[in-house]
C-alpha cells in the first residue's frame, strides 16, 4: 500500500467523523451533506483499493446480514433501575434519607439530568474500540445489539481525541428517538399500513430491537450517555467528572446536565427543565437526581434494585380526561382511511386538544372505544395526542360503536383493505381526497408523460377548479388557461398541445398511471403482457391476475378492486369519448412466449453505466427478468458499474453476485 494512501485514509476518517460528530451530538454541522457524501465516498474507494480500514472508519457502520436471534451478554455489573418521585416533597424525603442514612447534616451535592424516555444501553468498550452493546434485559443480563448500535452516528466507535482512554470501560445511557423523528416514522407507518408505535420509547426500543440492522440504519436513533460501569484503569471522581470525560471523547451526555448543592437547588433545577419541557426536540418523561460524588454513591449502596444515591422524578403526565362526542373517518392524500375522534374541548399541558387520531379500527375495537364514551386522553411532549383507554365505568348504555368503512366517506366508492393490513383504503379514481395526487401521478413522466404538467401547473388547475377529474384534463379549452397565473398564449398552447399528444399511449403505461395501489411499472407491463386491452380487466378476478408469474395476492386484490368500481370503469369510458387512445404493443397471446434467459432472476442496477440506465432495464425485462431499487437476499444479480456506492456494498455483504456491465452483455449474449 503507498503511504499517500495510507495517510489520506486516515485523514478523511478523522475529518468524517469529525464532521460526524458536529452533525449528530453538537448538532452544529460545517459542510454540506452531499459535501460529507463525497468524502465519504472517497474513503469507502480507498478502503476497497488498498484493504487498509481503520476500526473507526465510519463505512463500518452498517451492512452485515440480519441475525436468526439476539446472543445473550452478562452485565460485568448489573444495570439498575431508579425509585420514583412523584412531588417536590418526595424529593425532599429522598434528601433527608440520605442524610439519615450518612448520619450527617451536611448539603449534598447532587446532579441533575432530563430522564430520557427510551430505551436503557450498555456500551463495552475495550482497548478503546467499541467491543459489543447490550441492552438491560432483567439487568443482570441483555441482549447482544452491537450491530444495531453501530449504526447510531453518536455513538463513537472508538474513544479517541484528548481524552484518556481507559483499558475497559462499559458506559451506559438511553438510545431514544427525537419527537420529530418519531412522528416522521408513525406518519410513514399509518401510510403504509403498519400499526403506529405508541410512543417515542417504544419507537426506539423497535427499533433497536431489529434482527436486520438496515432497518435499525434508517432509523435516525440517539443516544445519551449518563453513566459508566465496570471500567479498568481509570477512575471516576464523581458524576460530573464523568460528564467531562464523555464529553471530551465526543460521547453525547444528557442536555442541561447540572450540578446542584442542597435539595432546594435540585428542585429549582428540575422546575426549570419541567417549564422547558415541551421544548426539548425528545420526550423527558422526568428528572434524574444523582449523588455527585462517587465515594459517597458507594457509601450509599443499593438496597436490591434501586441505588440508595439516585432518584427518578417524574413528571405529571400529560393526560386529561374528556368526552368522544363523535368519530369520524378522514381520508388521506393516497386514500388511506383514518377514524378521528372528535372530542370536547380539553386542555392537556398547556395546550386545547379536541381531535384526536384513533389510527385504525383494530385500535378502535382493541380499545373499545365508541361514541359518547369517556376517555383518557394522553399528550406526550409534543406528540399527537391520543386515546389512552376509555373508563367503561362511566358509561351509560347509550354509547355507540363505530362501525368498519364499507365505504368512502368522500366519493362512495368502495374500499378495500389487504391480508395483514390494518389500513383501508378508498380504490375511487376520481377520490376528492385524492384526486390531485392521483392526477400529478397521471401526468408524470414514467406515466403518461403529458410535457408541461408537473406537479405545480396540476395544483393550479385544480385549485382554479379547472379539473376536478381525470378526464377534465382533456377538456381544459385553451382560453380558460389564459385566465390563469403563469400562463401566457405560448405556454397555454404548449399545454393543449402536450395533452393533445398525450391521448394516444399504451396500456403498460396507462395502468401505471392509474396509480393503483401495489402497480408499479413493472406490474403494469407484466398485466399488459397478459390482457388484451382495458376491457378485458373489467372485473377481474384476482385469481386470473395470480396466475401471472410474480403477482401475488396482494396487487391482485388491489387490481380486482380497482376494476369493480363501477365509477372507475364509467372514468374509462368517458376518456375513451375524449379521444385517449390505449393501444397494446407489449401483449402476448397465450402460448406465444418464449422462456426467456432471465425469467425469475431480479436485478438491482447501481454506479454509472456507458448507457443510460433504462436501456439496462429493458435488456432484463426483455430476457425475462425485473429490475428493482434495492438489494436484498432475494436480488439475483446487482449490476455494478463505475462509482456503485451503498448498494454494492450490501450486495457484497449479502453475497449477492455482482456483475459487471461486460460480464452483464455476456450473459444475456448466451
Ligand atoms: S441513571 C442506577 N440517568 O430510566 C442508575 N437513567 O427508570 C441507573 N433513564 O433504567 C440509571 N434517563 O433507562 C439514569 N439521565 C438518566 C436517565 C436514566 C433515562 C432511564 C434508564 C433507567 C430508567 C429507570
Amino acid at each position: 500500500m503507498q503511504s499517500s494512501d495510507k495517510k489520506e485514509i486516515e485523514q478523511l476518517v478523522s475529518e468524517l467523523n469529525d464532521h460526524s460528530y458536529r452533525y449528530h451530538v453538537l448538532d452544529t454541522p460545517v459542510i454540506a451533506d452531499a459535501e460529507y457524501d463525497k468524502l465519504f465516498r472517497r474513503l469507502q474507494e480507498l478502503e476497497a483499493k488498498t484493504g487498509y480500514i481503520l476500526p473507526s472508519s465510519p463505512t463500518q457502520r452498517v451492512g452485515a446480514p440480519p441475525l436468526e436471534k439476539f446472543d445473550k451478554v452478562r452485565h460485568v455489573e448489573p444495570m439498575l433501575s431508579l425509585d420514583n418521585a412523584f412531588s417536590h416533597d418526595e424529593v425532599r424525603e429522598f434528601d433527608q434519607r440520605i442524610k439519615k442514612f450518612l448520619k450527617s447534616d451536611a448539603e449534598i451535592e447532587y446532579t441533575v439530568e432530563p430522564k430520557y424516555d427510551g430505551l436503557a444501553m450498555e456500551l463495552s468498550y475495550r482497548k478503546g474500540k467499541l467491543h459489543h452493546a447490550s441492552t438491560r434485559g432483567d439487568g443482570v443480563e441483555g441482549e447482544d445489539v452491537t450491530r444495531n448500535i453501530r449504526t447510531i452516528k453518536a455513538i463513537p466507535l472508538t474513544i479517541e481525541n484528548d481524552a484518556s482512554v481507559p483499558e475497559e470501560i462499559d458506559l451506559r445511557g438511553e438510545v431514544y428517538i427525537d419527537i420529530e423523528e418519531f412522528e416522521n416514522l408513525n406518519r410513514e407507518r399509518e401510510k403504509a399500513g403498519e400499526a403506529a408505535f405508541a410512543n417515542p420509547r417504544n419507537a426506539a426500543a423497535g427499533s433497536v430491537r431489529q434482527l436486520d440492522s438496515a432497518i435499525t440504519a434508517g432509523r435516525k436513533l440517539h443516544m445519551a450517555c449518563y453513566g459508566v460501569g465496570a471500567v479498568k484503569g481509570m477512575e471516576f471522581k464523581s458524576q460530573k467528572h464523568l460528564m467531562e470525560w464523555l464529553g471530551q471523547a465526543r460521547f453525547p451526555v444528557p442536555l442541561g446536565f447540572k450540578t446542584a448543592k442542597g435539595i432546594e437547588q435540585v428542585i429549582a433545577v428540575i422546575q426549570k427543565i419541567e417549564t422547558e419541557r415541551s421544548r426539548l426536540p425528545f420526550e423527558a418523561d422526568g428528572a434524574v437526581i444523582k449523588v455527585n460524588d462517587f465515594a459517597l454513591q458507594r457509601q450509599l449502596g443499593i438496597k436490591t434494585r434501586e441505588p440508595r444515591w439516585a432518584i427518578a422524578y417524574k413528571f405529571p403526565a400529560h393526560q386529561g380526561v374528556t368526552v368522544i362526542e363523535d368519530i369520524i373517518a378522514s381520508v388521506g392524500r393516497t386514500g388511506a382511511i383514518t377514524p378521528v375522534a372528535i372530542m370536547k374541548p380539553v386542555r392537556i399541558g398547556g395546550v386545547t386538544v379536541s381531535r384526536s387520531t384513533l389510527h385504525n379500527w383494530d385500535e378502535i375495537e382493541r380499545k373499545d372505544i365508541r361514541i359518547g364514551d369517556t376517555v383518557i386522553i394522553e399528550r406526550a411532549g409534543d406528540v399527537i395526542p391520543h386515546v389512552v383507554s376509555v373508563m367503561t365505568d362511566n358509561r351509560s348504555g347509550s354509547e355507540r360503536r363505530f362501525p368498519r368503512p364499507s365505504t368512502c366517506p368522500v366519493c362512495g366508492s368502495h374500499v378495500a383493505r389487504e391480508e395483514g393490513e390494518v389500513a383501508f383504503r378508498c380504490v375511487g379514481l376520481n377520490c376528492e381526497a385524492q384526486v390531485l395526487e392521483k392526477i400529478i401521478h397521471y401526468a408524470s413522466r414514467g406515466a403518461m408523460d403529458i410535457e408541461h404538467l408537473g406537479e405545480k401547473n396540476v395544483e393550479l388547475l385544480y385549485s382554479n377548479g379547472l379539473v376536478k377529474h381525470f378526464s377534465d384534463l382533456y377538456r381544459i379549452k385553451k382560453e380558460q388557461l389564459l385566465g390563469l397565473p403563469r400562463f401566457a398564449e405560448k405556454s397555454a398552447q404548449n399545454l393543449i398541445d402536450a395533452v393533445e399528444k398525450s391521448k394516444r399511449t399504451t396500456l403498460a403505461r396507462f395502468l401505471f398511471a392509474l396509480g393503483i395501489l401495489h402497480v408499479g411499472e413493472f406490474a403494469a407491463k407484466q398485466l399488459a403482457k397478459h390482457f388484451k386491452d382495458l376491457q378485458d380487466l373489467y372485473q377481474v378476478a384476482p385469481e386470473r391476475i395470480m396466475e401471472i408469474k410474480q403477482m401475488g395476492e396482494k396487487l391482485a386484490a388491489s387490481i380486482s378492486e380497482f376494476f369493480s368500481e363501477k365509477g372507475n370503469l364509467l372514468t374509462f369510458e368517458a376518456l375513451g369519448e375524449l379521444g385517449v387512445i390505449v393501444e397494446n404493443p407489449d401483449y402476448e397471446a397465450p402460448g406465444a412466449k418464449q422462456a426467456g434467459i432471465l425469467d425469475n432472476k431480479t436485478f438491482v442496477i447501481t454506479g454509472t453505466l456507458s448507457q443510460p440506465r433504462e436501456l439496462f432495464e429493458q435488456l432484463i425485462e426483455k430476457h425475462g427478468g425485473r429490475a428493482t431499487g434495492s438489494v436484498s437476499k432475494k436480488t439475483s444479480y446487482v449490476l455494478a458499474g463505475e462509482e456503485a456506492g451503498s448498494k454494492l456494498e450490501k450486495a457484497k455483504t449479502l453475497g449477492v453476485k455482482i456483475l459487471s456491465e461486460s460480464e452483464f452483455m455476456e450473459l444475456i449474449k448466451e
